[in-house]
């Protein structure tokens, strides 16, 4: 007989064991780590403390009762540690915990396949629980054979736990879901309900049902990585906002990242020092806009020039190109970025375009970071195949998530902003906080050739008639002295002017009508 101590230790290294030996070996031959070697690279050294080491799966069916199918711990590792916590949370304002942990949870794949038990279920939403009360964000590491077979409804009830945890933790606490293998069937929902999903190239795939029951269901051959791979995901579907080479290299895109979120929707985003001047100017942008304005530029290279250390985050890179979304710090303050991307389509908003810019925005607007949002598009992309779509009211989406947002909004016009994309691109009228043209801003209802060929339809000096347009209307004169731009800056002090009025914007407080919740149209 053991005693209690030598019981406990027993149980102890058990657990570390996972599946045993041959199944850590199997792990590797995919290409994957083990759920505790990954917490190694995610977390800090030291940093981390498991919870639930001892739980075991209750389930008495299909010989599951044996001692040989009980691994302490079962098929999740739980805990909380820290990611840069000095180094991040230095200015945090929360009181004395300055070194503040995240919770997180790992499907361990090596027991029963990651798969969903109640026990593992109830791990789960035991640190979902705790990292509301203390207001932590959770990132969760999935990789799972779905639902415990073995259990039943008792596993997909488990499955329910955790999804109404994710929808009432959804702006409470940022929530982050890495695919590092399977994640099928119901299971998908759970990243699907975070705040972003990322995913691993090759050994991770996102879906609701497996290629067999596609061949069954409507007769496409489809492989798993075609049919839910991070390339699908990442381009497609747009389920996944950043895919990654391997376990090691996800992981540290994982710690990098989360140094821009804050720890809640109490927290305000973190700032961390700088090394690059709020004053550094930026004569290269002076001349970055083509005098063609039908000439395409890069949005990026604004972005990297103006940011701090042009470290720009970018979420969905592959996805909707045509917007251009993701995070980096201003002065050291964390911010949001939207800008419009004349390379790719010209920068025309469309239905892809709008749902991802708007769910930006609203992570951005529920965790108090500021957005700035840089305008150079010609209108919403017209066509059947869009109208068909509902562009309409996905082009609503993004309208929306704007007007709502009562975080710091600055808004800078590089060239063109026409239509009705011009209101939607976080304009004055929706509340805009400070609003900038460039010289080479053009506000109007649509380009000089569309309004000639309208207003003037059928009348000679065509050309004549489409100068006066452009002397009236090509410039950014007639936003400005209507006020509904607040300056017309030069290029070259953009990141100056931004950094002085995110200082200023600082105590923003702005609050909408009480509501039980908005009606966003989806
Ligand atoms: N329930 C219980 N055990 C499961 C499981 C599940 N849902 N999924 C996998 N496992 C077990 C396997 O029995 C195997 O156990 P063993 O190590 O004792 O042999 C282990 O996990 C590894 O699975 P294996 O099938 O060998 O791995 P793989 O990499 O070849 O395939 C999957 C992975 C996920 C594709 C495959 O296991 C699978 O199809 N699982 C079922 C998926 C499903 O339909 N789930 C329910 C939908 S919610």
């Amino acid at each position: 007989h053991l005693s209690v101590k030598e019981r406990i230790d027993q149980k102890r290294q058990a657990a570390l064991q996972g599946g045993g030996q041959q199944r850590i070996e199997a792990q590797h031959k995919r290409g994957k780590l083990t759920a505790r070697e990954r917490v190694q690279l995610l977390l800090d050294p030291e940093s981390f403390v498991e919870t639930d080491m001892f739980v075991e799966h209750r389930c008495a069916d299909f010989g599951m009762e044996q001692d040989r199918n009980k691994f302490p711990g079962d098929s999740v590792v739980t805990g909380r540690g820290r990611i840069n916590g000095r180094l991040v949370y230095v200015f945090s304002q929360r009181g004395n915990s300055i070194l503040c942990d995240i919770l997180f949870v790992l499907q361990d794949f090596t027991v029963f396949g990651g798969s969903l038990s109640g026990a593992h279920a109830q791990k789960i939403c035991k640190i979902m629980d705790q990292a509301m009360t203390v207001g932590a964000p959770v990132i969760g590491l999935n990789d799972s054979g779905g639902a415990r077979i073995q259990e039943g409804v008792e596993s997909l009830a488990g499955y329910a736990d955790i999804f109404l945890r994710n929808v009432m933790a959804s702006g409470v606490i940022p929530q982050i879901s890495l695919i590092m293998g399977p994640c099928a069937g119901g299971a998908v929902y759970s990243p699907a309900l975070t705040d972003f999903t990322f995913m691993v190239k090759d050994t991770s795939y996102l879906f609701i049902t497996g290629p067999d029951v596609v061949k069954s269901v409507t007769n496409e051959d489809v492989t798993q990585e075609e049919l839910g791979g991070a390339k699908t995901h990442t381009t497609v579907s747009g389920v996944a906002h950043r895919a990654f080479e391997n376990d090691i290299e996800a992981l540290l895109n994982l710690r990098e990242f989360f140094n821009f979120l804050p720890l809640s929707n109490q927290d305000p985003a973190p700032i961390r020092e700088s090394h690059d001047s709020s004053d550094r100017l930026v004569p290269s942008l002076d001349s970055i806009v083509p005098l063609e304005s039908t000439k395409a530029y890069d949005m990026l290279d604004i972005i990297h020039a103006i940011v701090d250390e042009r470290d720009f985050f970018e979420i969905m890179p592959n996805y909707a190109k045509n917007i251009v979304v993701g995070f980096a710090r201003m002065n050291g303050r964390t911010v949001g970025i939207v800008g419009n991307q004349p390379k790719v389509a010209s920068g025309c908003l469309d239905i892809n375009s709008s749902v991802k810019g708007a769910r930006f925005v609203r992570f951005c607007d529920a965790f108090n970071i500021p957005i700035i949002t840089f305008v150079d598009v010609p209108g919403f992309l017209p066509g059947t195949a869009q109208e068909y779509g509902g562009i309409i009211r996905h082009g609503a989406k993004l309208l929306f998530a704007f007007a709502e947002a009562t975080v710091p909004k600055i808004t800078i016009i590089t060239r063109k902003a026409y239509g009705g994309a011009y209101d939607v691109m976080s304009s004055k009228h929706l509340r805009g906080d400070v609003n900038y043209a460039w010289p080479t801003a053009e506000v109007a209802v649509m380009g000089a050739k569309g309004a000639v060929q309208i207003i003037f339809r059928g009348k000679e000096n065509q050309a004549e008639a489409e100068a006066e347009y452009v002397e009236k209307f090509a410039n950014p004169f007639p936003a400005a002295v209507r006020g509904f731009v607040d300056d017309i800056i030069e290029p070259a002090t953009t990141r100056k002017k931004i950094c002085q009025d995110l200082e200023m914007l600082a105590s923003k407080k702005q609050v909408n009508p009480w509501k039980k919740h908005a009606n966003i149209p989806l």
